[in-house]
C-alpha cells in the first residue's frame, strides 16, 4: 500500500547520495505530485524501512529532515503525517502548469559568448601565443614562500581589508616597476589578472555607446571587456610599427573616444614593437582629445634584441596612462595575478569598483609572491626564463628559415621580444583551425584576432615559449605538412 504513494523507485545504492536524502526526496516528490495529501498519515518507520530496505535510523533521519523543512508533522502517539499548512494545491498546480509553460527563459542584459578553450595539455604541439613553460616554474622555491606565509600571515590579511592588494606585494611591485621598467608610481591596484582590470576600466569609463579605440588586430578579451560596458569599438589600422597614429588621428577627429587600448611593447597579436616616436605621437593625440590610454604591457620582461623600451606610463605628465601588467606569463595564468597603476584618482575609482566585484585578491597568493620577490627569486626566475625564451625564439627563427629555404612561401619578421611569431602563410587560413585540431596542434590563425571580418586571412600566430625546442621543430613540420 505505502509503495503506491511513492514513485516506487528503489533507493539507488550505486550513487554517492546518502540513503536518508534519497528517501526524503521520494516522500517530498509524492507530496508535491499530490499522491500524499495534507493530513495523510505516513506508514510507520518499520514499514517504510521494509519498503525501502533501509534501517529504522535512516527512516527517522529522513522524517526529521522533512519535519524541519515543514513537509511533515510529527504527532505524538500517531506518527508522521503530511503538514496541513502546505500550499499543496498550488504546488501541484505549479508542477502541472510547468509541464505546459516550460521553464522561464532568462532575459540577459547583453549577449556574451562562452569560449570553451581546450587545455594546452590536450595538444601534441603547443604554439598558442602567450603560453609560458610551466615546467620551468620553480615550484619548490615558491612552496617555501607559501609555507612561510601560511606560518606568519596576520589575521588582518585574512579579512576583507586591503582591497588594493597586500601592502607587502604592492611595495615589491613598486620597487620592481621602478628598477626594472623605469616606472615610478605612487600606488598599485592588484587585480585578478589584467582581465579584471580591463573589465573595471570599462565599467569606470564607459557609458553605453561611448567609444574605445583599439588595434584592428587585437586582444579579443580586452574588446569583450569594453563591449560588456556598452562601448562602441573603433578599429584602428596598424603597420610594421604597430598602431598607426594617422588612423588614430582620423578616428579621434570623427568620433567621441574615451579610451585607447594599446599593446606597444609587443603588439598583440602581430608582435611588433612600437618605436618611441610613434608612442609620442599617439600620446600627444590622446592628450589633445582627452583620451585615456590603456597600456597593456603583458610580457614586458621577455625582450631579446635590447633591454625592453620603457612603458609609455613612465613618461606621462598628463596622467592619462592606465598601465596594466600580469604574472600570467612570468608564472602561469592560474595564479590570476595582475596589477594596474594610474593616477591616484583613477586608482581610487577602480579600487572602489573592485570592492564591489570581489572585495580583494586572494591574500595568501599575494603574500607568497611578495615573499618570493623579496627573497630575490623572482628576478632570478625572470633572468632564467628570458634566456630560455630567447633560445626558443632563435630556434623558431632557424626553423622558419629552414622551411623558407626548402621553398615554402612564408614570410615573417623576427620579433624583438615576446613569446610568439606572426607568420604570413600567403594563403587563406580560414579552414586551418579544424585541420590544426585534428593534427593535435594548438595555434591561432588571423581570424581569431579580427573583430571586423576581412576578405582573406593569411597569417598565423605561433607561440614559441611554451614548448621545448625539439617540439617547436617537429611541430612546425606537422603544421607545414597541413599546408
Ligand atoms: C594582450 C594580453 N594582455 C593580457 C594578458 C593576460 O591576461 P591575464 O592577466 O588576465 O591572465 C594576455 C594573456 O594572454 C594577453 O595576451
Amino acid at each position: 500500500m505505502a509503495g503506491i504513494m511513492f514513485s516506487g523507485k528503489p533507493l539507488d545504492r550505486s550513487i554517492q547520495q546518502p540513503k536518508y536524502i534519497q528517501l526524503a526526496s521520494q516522500i517530498r516528490e509524492a507530496i508535491q505530485a499530490g499522491r500524499l495529501k495534507p493530513g495523510d498519515a505516513l506508514p510507520s518507520a518499520r514499514q517504510l524501512g521494509l519498503l525501502f530496505e533501509v534501517n529504522r535510523h535512516t527512516v527517522m533521519t529522513a522524517m526529521q529532515n522533512l519535519v524541519a523543512e515543514g513537509w511533515l508533522l510529527s504527532i505524538v502517539r500517531k506518527g508522521y503525517q503530511v503538514n496541513t499548512q502546505l500550499p499543496i494545491v498550488d504546488s501541484v498546480k505549479t508542477s502541472q502548469n510547468s509541464a505546459v509553460i516550460g521553464p522561464v527563459i532568462p532575459q540577459f542584459a547583453y549577449a556574451v559568448e562562452h569560449i570553451d578553450n581546450l587545455p594546452p595539455t590536450k595538444f601534441r604541439y603547443n604554439f598558442a601565443g602567450g603560453l609560458p613553460d610551466v615546467a620551468h616554474f620553480p615550484f619548490d622555491e615558491f612552496r617555501r614562500s607559501m609555507n612561510r606565509v601560511c606560518r606568519d600571515v596576520s589575521a588582518a590579511s585574512l579579512h576583507y581589508q586591503s582591497v588594493a592588494g597586500e601592502g607587502a606585494l604592492r611595495t615589491q611591485l613598486k620597487h620592481y616597476l621602478r628598477t626594472a621598467r623605469g616606472l615610478t608610481c605612487d600606488d598599485i591596484l592588484v587585480c585578478n589578472g589584467s582581465q579584471e582590470a580591463l573589465f573595471l576600466i570599462g565599467q569606470a569609463f564607459i557609458e553605453a555607446g561611448q567609444g574605445v579605440a583599439m588595434e584592428a588586430l587585437g586582444y579579443p578579451p580586452a574588446r569583450k571587456a569594453f563591449q560588456a560596458a556598452g562601448a562602441q569599438i573603433y578599429d584602428l589600422t596598424q603597420d610594421q610599427h604597430g598602431l598607426c597614429a594617422d588612423s588614430l588621428a582620423r578616428c579621434l577627429s570623427k568620433n567621441k573616444v574615451k579610451l585607447l587600448y594599446v599593446t606597444p611593447l609587443h603588439q598583440y597579436p602581430t608582435t611588433v614593437t612600437m618605436p618611441v616616436s610613434r608612442r609620442m605621437e599617439i600620446y600627444r593625440l590622446c592628450v589633445e582629445h582627452g583620451v585615456f590610454i590603456i597600456e597593456d604591457d603583458y610580457d614586458h620582461e621577455f625582450h631579446y634584441s635590447c633591454p625592453p623600451l620603457q612603458p609609455m606610463a613612465a613618461n606621462d605628465p598628463a596622467q592619462i596612462v592606465i598601465y596594466l601588467a600580469t604574472f600570467s606569463k612570468i608564472m602561469f595564468a592560474g595564479a590570476r595575478m595582475g596589477y594596474v597603476t594610474a593616477s591616484n584618482a583613477v586608482l581610487k575609482h577602480l579600487s572602489a569598483l573592485k570592492q564591489i566585484v570581489n572585495h580583494k585578491n586572494e591574500a595568501l597568493m599575494q603574500l607568497a609572491i611578495a615573499d618570493w620577490m623579496a627573497a630575490g627569486h623572482f628576478e632570478r626566475h625572470l633572468r632564467r626564463m628570458t634566456k630560455l625564451y630567447r633560445q626558443r625564439c632563435d630556434v623558431m627563427d632557424t626553423s622558419l628559415q629552414h622551411f623558407q629555404k626548402q621553398g615554402l612561401d612564408i614570410d615573417y619578421l623576427k620579433p624583438q621580444g615576446g613569446m610568439a611569431y606572426w607568420v604570413d602563410l600567403k594563403r587563406d587560413v580560414s579552414n586551418l583551425p579544424k585541420k590544426l585540431f585534428q593534427a593535435g596542434i594548438n595555434a591561432h590563425p588571423e581570424q581569431n584576432f579580427c573583430h571586423s571580418p576581412r576578405a582573406r586571412y593569411t597569417h598565423i600566430r605561433l607561440g614559441f615559449a611554451g614548448q621545448a625546442e625539439h617540439d617547436i621543430e617537429n611541430g612546425l613540420y606537422a603544421l607545414f605538412d597541413l599546408l
